[in-house]
């Protein structure tokens, strides 16, 4: 049986985020350039947001350039940004043919003037899509994130617009580039790195983390389905005991 005829329906993880890693590894594997193992994530991309799409997951969050990303070489940070932006305006019409609306996420003060506008223009033309939201982190660190909130609050603090004993969790998050979306119910990387680097940290407090040693490129709808039945088969407690959660 494959993977996708495991899945139960029904359980869905409504939120998937993933940290797409291994594009220059899958490229050096077969002695290519860096940036051909970029060109393949990006198959991968569609790949992915095509079945999470048909699956009928509501949100899928791609980390696809990190506020770290910046201090590669240039002649890679051009190359990746060139790629991410224009891919993404091309993918504006196949978006709206599945009903998937386009999101973006992250400092986009430091993208150049272009690469701002084809993204103003994948948000602005898929607006009504109402299928999957595809959420590209971009130009995203979970930090950076969190200090600009934190600014954000205290400048309605200094100004006597909001009392610090009114912060909640509710209220920062809504303070978050990701208010009104749901926190992630299953975060996956790929590659066979452990780690979150800086990644939607506050929202990932409760998501289940799948790790697996597929690089991106390689990653696909099985692959895909493979993480889901994993997720199916694991019991979330979000600090509760098991008895309470058979209530
Ligand atoms: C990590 O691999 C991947 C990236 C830094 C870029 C991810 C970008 C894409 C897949 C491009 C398309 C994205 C969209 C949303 C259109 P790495 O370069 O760190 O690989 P390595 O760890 O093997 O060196």
């Amino acid at each position: 049986m494959t993977y996708k005829e495991q899945i139960i329906k029904e359980r869905l993880p409504r939120h998937i985020a993933v940290i797409m890693d291994g594009n220059g590894r899958w490229a050096k594997a077969r002695g290519q350039e860096r940036f051909m193992g970029h060109s393949q994530g990006v198959v991968a991309v569609d790949k992915v947001t095509m079945a999470a799409s048909s699956l009928g997951v509501e949100y899928l969050t791609l980390y696809a350039f990190s506020t770290e990303n910046w201090n590669r070489p240039k002649a890679e940070v051009d190359l990746l940004m060139d790629l991410i932006s224009e891919t993404i305006k091309k993918y504006i019409d196949k978006a709206s043919k599945n009903n998937v609306r386009i999101l973006v996420i992250g400092d986009l003060a430091r993208l150049t003037d272009k690469a701002r506008s084809n993204l103003s223009e994948a948000m602005r033309l898929t607006e009504q899509n109402d299928g999957l939201k595809l959420v590209i982190a971009l130009s995203y660190s979970s930090r950076w994130e969190i200090i600009n909130a934190v600014k954000a609050i205290a400048e309605k603090a200094k100004v006597g617009e909001l009392d610090p004993s009114q912060i909640d969790e509710q209220l920062f998050s809504n303070y978050l580039t990701t208010a009104n979306i749901p926190d992630p119910d299953l975060m996956i990387r790929t590659s066979g790195e452990y780690r979150i680097s800086n990644f939607l940290m506050w929202q990932l407090s409760y998501s289940e983390l799948y790790f697996t040693d597929t690089l991106w490129p390689d990653f696909d709808e099985e692959e895909l389905c493979k993480a889901i039945v994993d997720y199916q088969r694991r019991e979330r407690r979000f600090g509760k005991t098991s008895e309470q959660m058979s209530k």
